[in-house]
């Protein structure tokens, strides 16, 4: 074993279950499901493919106890004997493929909406969601009783169907989380007020479990550790309650956070957190139980989990996200192959905020055959062609991966002197790093395929008319926006491009032209380097949700450290001034330089060039209209697939 990590690929037990390593797969909802709560092929093949890469015990996405417990549509369940045969396939395809498995169990409370549900939310009070803001119910002490009841039969159901574990969610402000929590917890009887009121339905619901699987039936609580929200419980709350859970039956903690209202998203962190930022917690509830403890929170790198279990920060550790970005990622480490890794950029674009806020089932900005392995066969092209892919942006490197991956002759042609496109200035901003480290692992695959990369050669269409290529894939992307400003030409005006990749000397005060998402960047960017930073922009509400977990600490960073004028119309730029109209008046921005991020326009000139000399050709990305990364890889990777 040349990548080592002893502490990563040692056994371990939990209750009377042998697992291989402790790499575990944590609960990932991802909208697969069959709308009647059965389990889907596209499930079965996605959770397969996952446990082909190593892992130890992969942990199923929620499942519904109830029908009323429902968080989404295509959630899935087991509150009826006819969810069985699903589940069952799914376990099978998990063992056969290497992997322990178990199932979460789930009840949304008022974390849902009332036509997932079939019914008004029930939660432990009838204060509504501060997130979905939907009227709910109390539950009634005979509900109660039916909801701990339903638990007992969904775990009894997992044990039918083969399942080695089940997982109480207990975390993130669902049903069990609510109730222990006195933010959303207003009850005055016995499951509410004191910290054992609060505690009682999760205990019940662990006894309950526990007498219907019996002794030896490995039962797991997902917690959050700290709510992080004002009026919520707090670690030491966690730290009381987690000897008790394990009195109560669990055989083991999985330490998460937070709930939907914590700031910054820290359930599902973005790349504004460090790698491992949530394992002081683990440790902290480790020091008061003694069975194991699962470590969670954007945990990427095996090393990491290698050197928190070393540390004794907990005994196994959660991937998640990277899961997805790379099944083969333990494997890969294992093997010492780190480069070969594609690395999770905690983006959120293609999986949860999909999830939530598209209502679009997860994938991956940058793995696009993620959710996909049902479809895909890995089949090679019949006819072997010479494939011509004009420039090495995210769209076109990702149609060279693919199109060389089914035998294909691929050229990527890139007038610049290096690959990545936009990605080379978007990658510079405070925590997007992981965007060149996309580039390279991305080259690096392309060049192992077999792709020949020209960089320094802008094709034009005297080039396609004279070699006539047999396919090409039109992948040249976007160029800045220049609207008609008066002085925009101005020696103080640069584009955010040009000033991210150092072609532009930084000067304070610096404005920024437009709070979109480039814009808001360049000014974190200009701030770390200590520029005055003032943001103008046109809309009344800000480009960038605050409600995403980036989009959040963008607009914290820039509240502490600058200033954003919306409903702000630039006039003109002059030397040392930006006058613009705000409220009906004309208004002055000190600038010793000014910066524009007004968007993009694309350029598919050579679309033309194609069509004229008989080559057939596909446009992707930023090419067919400037929008986003997880665009650009799909596109570039299904044309690739196509061609
Ligand atoms: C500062 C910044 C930050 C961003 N941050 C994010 C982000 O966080 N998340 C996100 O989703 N998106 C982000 N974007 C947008 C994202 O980068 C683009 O959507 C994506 O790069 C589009 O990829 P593409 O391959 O289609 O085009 P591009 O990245 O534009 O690549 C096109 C390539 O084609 C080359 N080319 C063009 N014509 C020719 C020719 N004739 N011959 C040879 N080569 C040619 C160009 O030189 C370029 O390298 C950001 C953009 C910027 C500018
Ligand atoms: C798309 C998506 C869906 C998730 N669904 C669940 C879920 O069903 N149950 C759960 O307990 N956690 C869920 N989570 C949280 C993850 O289990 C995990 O705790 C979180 O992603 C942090 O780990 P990571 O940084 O390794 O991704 C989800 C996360 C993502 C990205
Ligand atoms: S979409 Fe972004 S955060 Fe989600 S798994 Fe992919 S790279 Fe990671």
């Amino acid at each position: 074993m040349s990548g080592k990590l002893e502490h990563l690929f040692s056994p371990v037990t939990i209750n009377s279950l042998h697992l291989k390593n402790r790499a575990v797969m944590p609960p990932m909802g991802t909208g697969y499901g069959n709308r009647d709560g059965t389990v889907s092929e596209r499930l079965v093949r996605y959770l397969e493919r996952r446990a082909r890469g190593g892992v130890g015990l992969v942990i199923t996405e929620v499942c519904a106890v109830d029908p009323r417990g429902k968080g989404f549509p295509a959630e899935i369940g087991a509150w009826s004997d006819d969810h069985i045969p699903g589940l069952a396939a799914l376990a099978g395809a998990v063992h056969a493929a290497g992997s322990a498995i178990a199932l979460q169990l789930h009840h949304a409370g008022r974390e849902t909406m009332k036509d997932f549900a079939g019914a008004l939310p029930e939660a432990p009070s009838d204060v509504p969601s501060v997130i979905l803001n939907q009227p709910c119910e109390a539950m009634t002490v005979e509900r109660i009783d039916e909801v701990v009841r339903a638990y007992a039969e969904a775990a009894r159901r997992a044990r039918d169907a083969g399942f080695d574990a089940v997982e109480i969610h207990g975390a993130h402000g669902y049903l069990v989380c609510q109730f222990l929590s006195p933010f959303s917890n207003k009850r005055t009887d016995a499951y509410g007020g004191s910290d054992e009121n609060r505690a009682r339905f999760a205990i019940e619901v662990l006894r309950a479990v526990r007498s219907s699987v019996g002794p030896d039936f490995p039962l797991i609580i997902r917690v959050s550790s700290d709510e992080l929200v004002r009026g919520g419980y707090d670690l030491s709350y966690m730290k009381w309650l987690a000897p008790r859970l394990v009195e109560a039956g669990a055989d083991a903690l999985h330490v998460s956070l937070g709930v939907y209202s914590t700031p910054g998203g820290l359930t599902i962190a973005s790349s504004d957190m460090e790698e491992g930022f949530n394992l002081f917690r683990a440790r902290e509830i480790k020091e008061v139980v003694k069975v194991p403890v699962i470590g969670v929170g954007r945990i990427t790198d095996p090393r990491t989990a290698d050197a928190a279990i070393a540390r004794g920060d907990a005994d196994l550790i959660s991937f998640g996200r990277q899961l997805l970005t790379d099944p083969d990622v333990l494997l890969k480490a294992h093997n010492g192959a780190y480069d070969d890794i594609r690395w999770c950029l905690g983006c959120n674009q293609g999986c949860i905020d999909r999830l939530n806020f598209e209502m679009r089932a997860v994938t991956c900005s940058i793995n696009p055959d993620c959710g996909y392995e049902y479809l895909r066969t890995g089949e090679k092209a019949d006819a072997p062609k010479n494939v011509w892919v004009i420039g090495a942006g995210p769209a076109g490197l990702s149609a060279a991966m693919e199109a060389a991956a089914r035998g294909h002759r691929v050229t990527v042609f890139e007038r610049d002197a290096e690959p990545g496109g936009q990605l080379v200035s978007a990658s510079r901003p405070p925590h997007k790093d992981g965007l060149a480290k996309w580039t390279r692992w991305a080259r690096r695959t392309a060049e192992k395929a077999g792709v020949e990369l020209r960089y320094g050669t802008a094709v034009t269409e005297a080039m396609i008319a004279s070699e006539r290529p047999e396919a090409v894939i039109l992948a040249s992307g976007a160029l800045p926006a220049v609207p008609p400003i008066p002085g925009i030409d101005g020696a103080i005006v640069h584009d955010a491009r040009d000033v991210l990749t150092g072609k532009a000397e930084i000067k304070s005060p610096a404005v920024v032209l437009g709070a979109g998402y480039v814009g808001m960047e360049t000014a974190d960017f200009l701030m770390e380097r200590g520029a005055a930073v003032s943001v103008l922009e046109m809309s009344a509400a800000p480009p960038v949700p605050a409600f995403t977990a980036h989009g959040y600490w963008l607009h914290r960073r820039l509240k502490k450290g600058g200033r954003l004028v919306l409903n702000a119309r630039v006039c003109s730029i002059g030397a040392g001034e930006v006058v613009y109209e705000l409220d009906g008046k004309e208004r002055s921005e000190p600038a010793a330089m000014v910066v524009t991020a007004l968007g993009a326009h694309s350029e598919r000139v050579l679309e033309e060039a194609c069509a004229g000399g008989g080559c057939p050709c596909i446009v992707v990305g930023d090419a067919i209209q400037p929008r986003r990364l997880i665009e650009a890889v799909h596109e570039g990777a299904k044309a690739g697939r196509e061609i």
